[in-house]
């Protein structure tokens, strides 16, 4: 039966109780049972955040421009470190928005636009090359915008292979793309190359950072080897990155970067032709919470560099005992060699979504890859808490699979 609206209100304590008992149905993420989703640092940011966002509750990101200077001056100030970060030229741009899909959207509309107009082919309509690793929402946005993607297959270290991209290339192509790191194996696309590329053929390099934008130069400027996938390479034309996953600022937050003023020129959308005035966005959303905004620079002003290299520290060292660890089981093998925080494992001697299966009976739930079959995490320090926990059922949920006889998954890769 249909839900109806409830003809009389009810209290805020009936509401938080009803809510409560709902949410004890939920993964429960406090205690890394949840692959994905949810990322977090330390508590002291977490309190942090939630002042900042609350603070912002009410006002609108929309209305920055015009009623909420002190929105426009975060959003802007967020904006202008970031570009510091990605070594940015002087005169590059970039935009918040409210995720890394939004990011890309943005980024495929104004790789589309610039293009048509420097080809002076209006009607171009264009397609992205990328590996087969790339995150769905370059799908998403060419179906918004009736582009082609075409996908080809990474080499053998789970990399893009500049190469097999490169053969896809036409007179058609717009834009190129290489994830830093990509989300089914945690790996760092060779972006060098792919710049090289990029110049070589006269297309545009976006540069997904989605997952280590906001990780992958404090992890550089630890010691880690991470290869260089900023503006430091001459063909990156854009970046995406996400302040809501590893920036760990709370969701909705991301940020869109572009090189020259004459590329980001086309990421607004700026109307007029209405009953109302000049209706003028750099997001494809219109409203949107300017406690994201708040947030994601309460973040960067609570955590300065100091604050996101010891984050940096405690998380890639977490990382490294659990990848010790999951390797040190017998038939379990790390897919690829990941470069911050997402982990993927998987098994020649057998079936892992067994495992997987095995783990979800006990309330992990699981994250999946499904080429090469893999068990998949993208980690934060919410899976510390646990971590003793989760080797111990791996290891027995190993021990299972390998005295089954052909024992039969039902389980199916979803994102
Ligand atoms: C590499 C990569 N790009 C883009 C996205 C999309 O981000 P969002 O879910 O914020 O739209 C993700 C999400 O996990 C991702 O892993």
């Amino acid at each position: 039966m249909r839900k109806e609206l409830p003809l009389n209100g009810r209290s805020k304590e009936a509401l938080l109780d009803e809510m409560r008992a709902m949410k004890s149905g939920d993964t429960d993420w406090q205690r890394g049972r949840s692959p994905l989703f949810v990322f977090k640092a330390t508590e002291g940011l977490y309190e942090a955040n939630r002042a900042a966002f609350f603070e912002f509750f009410t006002e609108n990101a929309l209305g920055g421009r015009r009623a909420f200077p002190s929105v426009k001056r975060m959003e802007d100030e967020v904006v202008e470190m970031a570009l510091s970060l990605f070594n940015a030229p002087a005169d590059a741009r970039g935009f918040m928005t409210t995720g890394g899909t939004e990011s890309i959207v943005q980024a495929i509309q104004t790789c589309r636009d610039w293009t048509r107009k420097q080809r002076k082919e209006p009607k171009l309509r264009g397609n992205i090359v990328a590996a087969e690793s790339v995150h769905p929402a370059f799908n998403k946005g060419a179906k918004l915008m009736d582009l082609e993607v075409r996908r080809a297959p990474v080499g053998p270290d789970f990399r893009a292979d500049p190469a097999a991209i490169e053969a896809l290339i036409d007179d058609e192509t717009i834009m190129i793309v290489g994830s830093a790191p990509c989300f089914p194996y945690g790996v760092i696309d060779p972006i060098e190359a792919l710049g090289a590329l990029a110049e070589r053929r006269g297309v545009w390099l976006h540069v997904d950072a989605c997952v280590g934008g906001y990780l992958a130069p404090f992890a550089k400027m630890i010691g880690r080897d991470i290869p260089t996938f900023d503006f430091t390479v001459p063909g990156v034309s854009s970046i995406s990155a996400d302040l809501h996953k590893f920036g760990f600022a709370p969701k909705p937050a991301s940020t869109v970067f572009y090189r020259t003023p004459d590329k980001a020129a086309h990421n607004d959308f700026d109307f007029s032709d209405w009953p109302n005035g000049r209706f003028l966005t750099s997001t494809i959303v219109g409203t949107r919470p300017a406690g994201g905004v708040a947030a994601a620079w309460a973040t960067f002003e609570f955590l300065g560099v100091e604050g996101y290299k010891q984050i940096a520290r405690d998380l890639l060292s977490f990382i490294d005992t659990y990848k010790q660890r999951i390797q040190a089981i017998d038939g379990l093998e790390i897919i690829g060699n990941p470069h911050l925080s997402i982990v993927a494992y998987g098994s020649e001697a057998f079936d892992v979504f067994r495992v997987a299966e095995i783990m979800q009976a006990k309330g992990w739930l699981p994250g999946l890859v499904q080429k090469p079959k893999g068990i998949h995490r993208m980690m934060s320090m919410v899976h510390a808490v646990s971590v003793d926990d989760y080797i111990a059922d791996v290891q027995a949920a190993v021990k299972t699979v390998r005295a089954e006889s052909g024992g039969n998954t039902k389980l199916k890769a979803t994102y």
